[in-house]
């Protein structure tokens, strides 16, 4: 990824605008540390007084003013230092939060196609891993090259105070030490980009490891698996040394430039060559203000790493939240359309896939009527039906609800008219009863749930569990069978009560009896509303207005049943060979 200065300048300034809506603790923060870098200042003085006195015997009063002062000094350098420390740390959490906040509804509202793309598991490792290196990088930033920047700035003065002559000798290692930052710099980011990669890869292993751990038991996939993260562990742990290896020879190097500096001024000091008569008092303050000096610049170097390594989590960071958002330009909104459906020279393909998978589509679906859609595996129905809620954009052609183009509509009007039992139903991680009355269902009555709940014959199963619909349903639904799940969410879309009815294998998971039960509730729900139906098992839609055929993404029959019969084509020679079973 190329760190161009002007790109370097953006995150800087992104990451700013989520500072500044909490700037109110920043002038606290430096209230602490202006008073850290005072009293840090006054040490050496201090020390130089000490040395007086000693001269002095012990006279000048000095022999109980000197430990007070020291000791309120210290009392006071450890409130603000408090105060500093808490108060940049409110600041770096909330910033923490904000950003969180930001991916997190960016993460609910990207296209599908995002979602196909990008692995689960490095989605989170964002939201978790570098929104917390992001924060790091600016409450550290802050604290230490503030307060230790304006430590190091009142130090040098005292030093010059001290003796101007001894601070130009030292200062010949600053430029040194600067140009070391500035190589460390870049070896920082690069680190950091390559650790939060292998973040990404870790909790996306991590999560698929888990989820299919039924398979990784029977088919042995253990070593397979343990083999996949440890590589990715390794390949952490291996950048992880080189960052922290980096941080240390810089450190290092920089005590070493610090100090050739100052025993080559001691020498020059001690060789009497050109400071004549230095006081010790003065030569004392001037080295432990130098000394003092050393711990804040190793922290400055240190948070440089922070920075970076914060830095580049900002650059995926941003670039995700750059990510442009499902398209959404409709105006239309309705409150309840009629329902008439219309595909028009419609084509379509995946981004992901060459080819086009569904081709010349013209299908109307007259309002109220039921069509069901049946083909073999990999035919296209899914496809089809993901068009309508706008899943993905049609790539030639229109599809249009009510003699609309659907992408007139606004996407939640759309939407809303729209309910929908998808092939894979995946439930929350919460109740039968509130996965029923889910999103903008939450409202629904008790009475108005538990009616769709005993028509779609969850009921029947939810009392024979304890808390009945108040039971819990575990991650994804895995307490539950498959059927079970299948039955709770046809009672969601019967709660949604909307105008279009989409059921994609609705039933599959369900033996031929409940089927049956089901599938009476089913066609009383069909009843005035739109219906697109998937069905392999053709005996459940023999009922509907009209049957289309698709192969390879193009329809190659239509009719009723009986015409589809009659036409000996497809269709019959699938329902023969059903019914042949
Ligand atoms: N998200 C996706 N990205 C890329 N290609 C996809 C995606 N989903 C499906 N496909 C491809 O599109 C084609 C049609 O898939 P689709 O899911 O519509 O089939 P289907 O008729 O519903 O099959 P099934 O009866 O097995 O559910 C397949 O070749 C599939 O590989
Ligand atoms: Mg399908």
């Amino acid at each position: 990824m190329p760190h161009t200065r002007s790109h370097l300048i953006t995150i800087y300034k992104r990451l700013l605008r989520y500072v500044i809506p909490h700037w109110r603790v920043i002038p606290l923060a430096l209230v602490g540390m202006v008073f850290v870098a005072a009293s840090n200042a006054y040490i050496p003085f201090l020390m130089s007084q000490v040395i007086e006195a000693l001269e002095d015997g012990g006279r000048a009063g000095g022999s109980l003013y000197i430990p007070l002062v020291l000791f309120l000094t210290f009392i006071v350098r450890g409130v603000a230092d408090f105060g500093a420390v808490c108060s940049l740390s409110w600041l770096g959490r909330a910033v923490i939060h904000d950003l969180r906040a930001d991916i997190f509804k960016h993460y609910t509202r990207l296209p599908t196609e995002f979602y196909d793309i990008n692995p689960t598991g490095a989605l989170v490792s964002k939201l978790t891993y570098n929104t917390e290196q992001v924060s790091e990088a600016i409450s550290g930033v802050v604290v230490v090259s503030i307060r230790d920047s304006l430590t190091i700035a009142v130090l040098i003065g005292a030093m010059i105070y001290f003796s101007p002559l001894l601070s130009a000798m030292v200062a010949v290692a600053a430029p040194v030490v600067g140009w070391l930052i500035f190589l460390m710099s870049k070896a920082f980011r690069r680190y950091g980009l390559r650790i939060q990669t292998s973040m990404g890869d870790a909790t996306r292993v991590t999560e698929e490891a888990l989820a299919a751990h039924r398979i990784v038991k029977v088919f042995e996939g253990q070593k397979q698996q343990r083999n996949q993260f440890s590589e990715i562990n390794e390949r952490n742990r291996k950048q992880f040394m080189k960052l922290v290896v980096t941080r240390a020879a810089g450190d290092t190097l920089t005590q070493y430039t610090v100090t050739a500096a100052v025993t080559a001024m001691i020498a020059v000091a001690f060789s009497g060559l050109f400071i004549q008569g230095l006081d010790a008092s003065v030569f004392i303050g001037f080295l432990t203000a130098m000394g003092m000096t050393l711990a804040p610049l190793k922290r400055i170097i240190n948070v440089n790493a922070a920075l970076q390594r914060g830095i580049a989590a900002g650059l995926t960071l941003f670039e995700t939240i750059d990510e442009p958002a499902e398209p959404d330009f409709g105006t239309t909104t309705v409150n309840k359309v009629h329902g008439e459906i219309e595909f028009k020279d419609m084509s379509f393909a995946y981004k992901t896939s060459k080819g086009t998978v569904l081709s010349n589509i013209n299908l109307l679906v007259s309002a109220g009527s039921s069509l069901a859609i049946v083909g073999r595996s990999g035919s296209g129905k899914s496809t089809l039906v993901g068009l309508l809620p706008r899943f993905y954009e049609v790539k030639s052609g229109q599809v249009c609800l009510d003699g609309l183009d659907i992408r007139d509509y606004q996407l939640k009007s759309l939407r809303r008219q729209i309910s929908l039992v998808s092939q894979d139903v995946i439930l929350f991680d919460d109740t039968i009863f509130n996965n029923i009355a889910y999103g903008a269902l939450a409202n629904a009555s008790r009475s108005a749930v538990e009616t769709a709940a005993e028509a779609a014959y969850v009921t029947e199963f939810a009392n024979e569990l304890p808390e009945g619909l108040d039971s819990r349903v575990g991650q994804r639904g895995a307490l539950l069978s498959g059927g079970q799940r299948q039955r709770i969410a046809i009672a969601r879309a019967i709660l949604k009560d909307s105008p279009i009815l989409i059921l994609d294998e609705a039933t599959s998971a369900l033996d031929t009896q409940s089927e049956k039960k089901i599938q009476s509730a089913l066609e009383k729900l069909m009843k005035g509303r739109t219906t697109l139906v998937i069905a392999h098992r053709l005996s459940t839609v023999e009922h509907v207005d009209r049957i289309i055929v698709l192969d390879e993404g193009v329809i190659t029959e239509e009719g009723t049943h009986i015409e589809l019969m009659s036409k000996k084509g497809i269709y019959s020679r699938l329902h023969e060979s059903q019914f042949s079973d």
